[in-house]
């Protein structure tokens, strides 16, 4: 196949750059056998938060969002307590990246590709987060939806990326973990390399991504400088 050419390549954050399941496994010593359980629906709550915040209009940031959908998770699985939820809200601004990540980011920079997040992450969690994996030199542009005050997929946002960027959607590689997010830059216009960590099934939505890969390893054989 063919490389895709671009001149950026945007990434998603959670899930693709950092792993969201490096907080609760931070507190494995508390959670033990819920470790994973606290991992899926703070996750899953967290991004069902963020789009029904977007349909209705009524926004809040990401930290919020966050610290709501792990309310809504220790409830429900019987672990309130004020001192763990502090502990894992203090995990998840310094998350761990992928293994992969820094290594990529630097051969994308040596290449001569302008590298970005685009995330509904808030300006003061992205920081924490970049600067904590010591990845602050190898990403040009950080975004956040806070720039447009609208969650993903809201195509405002994928604006903003474009205007940030300097690029047109066509020249922009984006890239996701996140099936939905993945499907809505590609409907948008975006060229998507979908970053398939977690084995999901293709979506039923508007948008097919370019090309599926299991880590970021493999994109930089995949694209080329436009
Ligand atoms: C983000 C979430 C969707 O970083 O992973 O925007």
């Amino acid at each position: 196949m063919d490389r895709i050419p671009v001149k950026a390549c945007v990434f998603d954050a959670y899930g693709t750059l950092f792993d969201f399941g490096s907080a609760a496994a931070g507190c494995k010593d508390v959670l033990g056998d819920k470790t994973v359980a606290v991992t899926t629906l703070w996750r899953d709550k967290q991004i069902q938060y963020t789009w029904l915040r977007a349909a209705q209009g009524r926004h809040a940031d990401f930290w919020q969002v966050t610290g709501d959908a792990l309310d809504y998770t220790l409830e429900t699985l019987g672990l309130e307590n004020s001192a763990l939820r502090e502990r894992l809200m203090g995990l998840y601004r310094t998350l761990s990246p992928f293994p992969e990540v820094p290594d990529v980011l630097a051969t994308l920079k040596a290449q001569g590709f302008t590298t970005a997040i685009l995330s509904n992450g808030s300006p003061a969690m992205l920081a924490s987060a970049v600067e904590g994996a010591k990845l602050g030199s190898l990403i040009d542009h950080v975004i956040s939806v806070e720039e447009v005050g609208v969650f993903k997929p809201s195509p405002k946002v994928y604006t903003r990326a474009l205007e940030r960027v300097g690029a047109g959607a066509s020249e922009v590689a984006f890239l996701s973990s996140n099936s939905w997010d993945a499907w809505a830059a590609s409907a948008f216009g975006m060229r998507v390399l979908w970053c398939n960590r977690y084995g999901q099934r293709h979506e039923r939505l508007p948008g097919k991504p370019d090309r599926e890969m299991r880590s970021l390893d493999e994109l930089p054989a995949l694209i080329t400088r436009a």
